[in-house]
């Protein structure tokens, strides 16, 4: 069965926007925390237009090389200016969760209205075998709660960004985690923890 992954850059104080974000907005005053797509030498085999240093490439296409459809969440959606009609994965379908109509979205983007556990299976589906990356923490609790989700990454970028988006929110009992790799590169910590059951 094809795995579900949350990989996200996340502030120490586990903000995944600064303050403001929103439509035309992107990350608000978070941007910093996506400079290490861009500040190294090797480029991505999978986003074109990423040069990251040496190892943030390696965790960065090893994860991205995984994911064969997105879920993100409403407010990803909105503020990521509904990535153009396409999808913020080159070789992914996006399946988008909400609980209202997006009548604005395209034939490569669909909706789901019906919960988290149905977004995923749709993923599921679009991804043929392929792994589904979930985006939002909204999204992610939900499926935290749901008990879908088997790997989360935090690509921790130092900075204490002092307001946002947070990455996890309110759960009704603990998850436990299980630390995978922990990997120092420039600017950034990669964290990659798999759910235990
Ligand atoms: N730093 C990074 O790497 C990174 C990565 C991805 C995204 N981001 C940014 O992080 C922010 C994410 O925002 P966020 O955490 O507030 O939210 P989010 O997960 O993107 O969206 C939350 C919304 O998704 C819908 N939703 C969530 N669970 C649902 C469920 N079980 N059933 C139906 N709908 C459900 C709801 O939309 P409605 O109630 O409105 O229908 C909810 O308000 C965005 O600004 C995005 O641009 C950053």
């Amino acid at each position: 069965m094809s795995k579900v992954i949350s990989a996200h850059a996340v502030s120490v104080d586990g903000y995944i926007t600064g303050r403001e974000p929103g439509p035309g907005r992107g990350l608000g005053d978070g941007t910093m925390l996506f400079d290490w797509y861009f500040d190294g030498g090797t480029p991505s085999q999978v986003f074109d237009g990423f040069k990251l240093s040496e190892p943030s490439a390696r965790v960065f296409d090893g994860l991205a090389g995984r994911v064969g459809a997105v879920v993100a969440g409403r407010n990803t959606y909105e503020d990521s200016d509904r990535f153009g009609g396409g999808s913020p994965h080159p070789g992914a379908r996006l399946i988008v969760l909400s609980h209202r109509a997006a009548p604005e979205l395209t034939e490569r983007q669909t909706l789901v209205t019906t919960g988290i556990e149905d977004a995923i299976a749709a993923a599921r589906e679009a991804a043929d075998g392929k792994d589904v990356g979930l985006m939002g923490g909204g999204a992610l609790t939900s499926a935290l709660q749901a008990g879908l989700v088997d790997e989360v990454i935090l690509h921790q970028v130092p900075v204490l960004l002092g307001g946002g988006r947070p990455f996890f929110q309110a759960l009704p009992e603990h998850v436990r985690l299980r630390l995978v790799e922990a990997v120092p590169a420039p600017g950034v910590t990669h964290l990659h923890y798999e759910v235990v059951r």
